[in-house]
């Protein structure tokens, strides 16, 4: 990859500097994230296929498209988890990221999982703090194998907010939670989004859930961003009002499928 630069910020000015954009009292906006001409294929086949993205810093992307279509791919590749073959990544320095699964390691209580990788001596304040957050603080001495799964879930944010990422990505992190967790937990992204004013890109299938939350939705399709839809509805949202209705058709549309069939 040309650039994908990790930990590294295009400053105010246009140049590079090596991840050190909030050096002094005064601090810098994050910059925005610029993917131009991504190219990531696994075998002859060209999952990201010159894809270009912008997530522009405090803004809540949503990132839907079919299963297989490179969703996860392009999210790695944004957490510096996989590296493309061409193309050019501008990154804000500070990222973190949710799966699906929470990704805990049994063999450590709650708070280390969250404040793993963190300097030591304020690493157990700054885990609490990110668990109060997430209104976890009560289960930081906690085994993760005790937690269930939407608490789990809130460790696994806790563990990205403590990093007060600039962007932070999510990869369906609601998926395998049950309705009225899942609503919970998108009340509390969207609360947590407000209050830390980082970008957010949300990968997820839910149609609802990214009109719900994100500022615009992009499709992925053939590799590159199919369709981009802003959504400018007030917030807080709601479902069923007749302008939610007219983006849930065009989202759908482009997904493939009819109100109908979504139903
Ligand atoms: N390490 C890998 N080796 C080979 N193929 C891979 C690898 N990672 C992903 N792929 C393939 O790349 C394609 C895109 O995968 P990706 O996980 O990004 O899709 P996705 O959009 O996240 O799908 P889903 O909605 O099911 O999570 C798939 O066909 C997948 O099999
Ligand atoms: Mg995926």
């Amino acid at each position: 990859m040309a650039a994908g630069r990790p930990g590294r910020a295009l400053t105010m000015d246009g140049s590079w500097d090596a991840g050190a954009a909030r050096i002094g009292p005064v601090a810098q906006p994050a910059p925005d994230t610029k993917v131009r001409g991504l190219v990531r294929r696994f075998g002859p086949t060209a999952v990201l296929d010159g894809l270009d993205i912008d997530i522009p810093a405090g803004r809540f992307v949503a990132l839907l498209g079919r299963s297989g279509s490179g969703k996860t791919t392009l999210l790695r590749t944004l957490a510096g988890l996989d590296t493309a073959e061409q193309g050019e990544v501008i990154l804000p320095p500070k990222r973190a990221v949710v799966f699906q699964e929470p990704r805990l390691m049994p063999w450590k209580r709650v708070w280390e999982n969250v404040a793993l990788g963190l300097p030591d001596h304020d690493a157990r304040d700054r885990a609490e703090l990110a668990l109060r957050e997430v209104e976890l603080a009560h289960r930081m001495d906690a085994w993760p194998l005790t937690l269930s799964g939407g608490e789990a879930q809130r460790a696994g944010l806790a563990r990205a907010l403590v990093r007060d990422p600039d962007l932070l990505l999510l990869d369906e992190p609601f998926a395998a939670l049950d309705a009225l967790t899942r609503l919970r937990m998108q009340a509390l992204v969207t609360a947590l989004w407000k209050r830390h004013g980082m970008a957010a890109l949300l990968v997820t299938h839910d149609v609802d859930e990214a009109l719900l939350l994100a500022d615009h939705a992009v499709v992925l399709q053939r590799g590159q961003i199919g369709l981009q839809l802003p959504i400018d509805l007030p917030r807080p949202r709601r479902h069923g009002t007749p302008a939610f209705a007219v983006l849930r058709g065009e989202l759908l549309g482009s997904l493939g499928l009819s109100a109908e069939e979504a139903a």
